[in-house]
């Protein structure tokens, strides 16, 4: 049976990928299928949370049950349903594959091929949404308990420096919990199994064992829930 330990607390999950617009028809994305998001929104909801879902694209058939969903395109827009969303938060968990970059313009109609060629796409810089949830919790918009778990999608693997950079990356974002995972190579994004490490911001380990985006979903709330402050 299922631990009912996160009753009456609220999770807020982001999933999928982000778009950002070039034109009316194009978009820069990614692979994110939103199965991981999903997985961990059902298994929250199933724990007894109330969870909300911040979506992004995903090829998902449905809605979870039971679980507020809040579809978003961009990652300024992901920011700000996060933001929102988290600030009676207990547990906050960024899944979501979010671009980095989006064009620094959205051109008001289609792009045409031209008679000079492809012109270049100019980029800014997305803001870091996890990384700014931890700021948030430190200026009082967010609560100070509320737990934040971050994920980090990184190519190679374990002698390759996938945990080194998930390590650093862990120390530069400020979140409580990193879920570490291999990336590239058919791993992860649009799978249905998945496996990697969970760092702690005071430096425990622990290898995660390969099999269903569920259960690594379990494994993650086990840890999240272990580190919520009681009452
Ligand atoms: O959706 P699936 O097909 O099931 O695949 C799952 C997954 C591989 C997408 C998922 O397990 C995963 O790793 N999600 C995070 C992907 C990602 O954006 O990783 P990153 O290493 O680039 O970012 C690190 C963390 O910062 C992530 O928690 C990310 O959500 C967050 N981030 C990243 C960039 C940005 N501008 N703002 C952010 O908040």
């Amino acid at each position: 049976a299922l631990p009912y330990d996160l009753a009456g607390r609220r999770v807020v999950i982001s999933a999928g990928g982000t778009r950002e617009a070039l034109d009316p028809v194009r978009y820069l994305g990614n692979h994110s299928s939103g199965k991981q998001g999903y997985a961990l929104a059902r298994a929250a909801a199933q724990r007894g949370a109330q969870v909300t879902l911040v979506s992004g694209a995903t090829s998902e058939p449905g809605e979870p049950a039971a679980v507020d969903i809040v579809h978003i395109d961009s990652a300024v827009q992901l920011e700000r349903e996060m933001i929102e969303h988290a600030r009676d938060a207990d547990i906050v968990i960024m899944a979501a594959a979010v671009a980095d970059f989006r064009p620094i313009s959205v051109a008001g109609s289609k792009i045409k091929k031209g008679d000079d060629g492809p012109a270049p796409i100019r980029l800014d810089t997305n803001p870091d949404i996890l990384a700014g949830l931890v700021r948030a919790r430190s200026d009082g918009t967010l609560r100070r308990e509320t737990v934040i778990v971050g994920f980090a999608a990184e190519t190679g693997d374990a002698d390759g420096g996938v945990l080194d950079h998930g390590r650093a990356k862990l120390r530069r974002k400020g979140c409580d919990l990193l879920v570490v995972n291999a990336v590239g190579d058919g791993k992860a994004f649009g799978t249905d199994d998945n496996t990697g490490w969970i760092l702690t911001a005071d430096g425990q380990e622990t290898a995660l064992p390969f099999g269903s985006k569920t259960l690594m979903a379990s494994r993650i709330l086990d840890e999240a829930a272990s580190v919520v402050p009681h009452g």
